[in-house]
């Protein structure tokens, strides 16, 4: 919990619920406001599973993160990447490889300047302020450009951040548009929400989500295909997020409510 008012971004509007802080709360983090809590309670009251679908969510980026670097994968470019928590992104491939490169963008000032505080020091780490719709702003963005060799592979991860845009802004030509920029090799990661086949309390909790600065459109299967037409999915292709190579001993039988999957260019 924030309590200190000097902290916060002067842009920010703490009286109005932020998707990016109610998952940061859900996670049990500090870095959300009055506002976040109280409609993340809301969620947490209509469908408690809430917290741990956030933490089945990193878990699937962390995994995500590891077979990347296996594959000898040394950047990243994490789209929507969050108030930092426990094992970002590059936690963990720098752990394997401390000069591996990680490019984060989100457009939410308080994961701007929290990711910007972690950050500092680290050469091979960047926090970039964009909206990923705006897809030559970002690839463009000195922190983008001049970190990462796009003559390279990169993994893109797209993880819990495409359902925050509307079918109306085309959600999976962005997600085109990225593949476009990237060179054999490289992997596309992508987690979304969804209500398909779950109880309908999940529904609920989106209808809540209106009342946010960023309401939420959870997709079913058929639809984020369509993220993926042209691009090879690695098996076991699109499933909830706790069947996307479990670890051994992960056993999670509840679903998640997201969707995982990546690509191969
Ligand atoms: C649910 S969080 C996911 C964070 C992290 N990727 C993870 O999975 O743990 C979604 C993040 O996407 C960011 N976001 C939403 N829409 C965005 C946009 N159009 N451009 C950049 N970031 C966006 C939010 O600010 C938030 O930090």
């Amino acid at each position: 919990m924030v309590n200190s008012q000097s902290w916060i971004p002067h842009e920010v509007d703490v009286e109005r619920p932020n998707p990016a802080r109610m998952y940061d709360y859900y996670l049990g983090g500090a870095h959300n406001f009055a506002a976040d809590r109280e409609l993340a309670e809301q969620a947490l009251a209509v469908r408690p599973a809430l917290a741990r679908s956030a933490r089945l969510n990193r878990r699937f980026l962390n995994r995500v993160v590891r077979y990347s670097s296996e594959l000898g994968i040394n950047q990243f470019l994490d789209l929507g990447s969050g108030i930092p928590t426990a094992g970002n992104v590059h936690h963990i491939a720098q752990q394997r490889d401390p000069t591996a490169r990680i490019a984060y963008v989100d457009n939410e000032s308080v994961a701007v300047a929290h990711s910007t505080e972690l950050l500092a020091g680290n050469d091979y780490a960047t926090i970039t302020k964009a909206d990923l719709k705006d897809v030559e702003t970002v690839l463009s963005a000195p922190g983008i450009a001049g970190l990462l060799d796009f003559d390279q592979p990169i993994a893109l991860l797209t993880v819990a951040v495409m359902h925050f845009i509307p079918d109306s802004e085309a959600p999976w030509e962005i997600f085109q548009r990225y593949h476009s920029a990237l060179m054999p090799g490289s992997l596309l990661a992508l987690s979304h929400c969804t209500v398909e086949g779950l109880a309908p309390e999940w529904t609920k909790v989106a209808e809540l989500y209106k009342s946010s600065t960023t309401p939420v459109y959870p997709r079913d299967k058929a639809e984020l295909e369509r993220f993926f037409t042209g691009l090879q999915l690695v098996k076991p292709g699109i499933v909830d997020a706790i069947d996307w190579h479990p670890d051994e001993g992960e056993q999670e039988t509840e679903r998640s409510g997201f969707y995982a999957a990546v690509a191969r260019v």
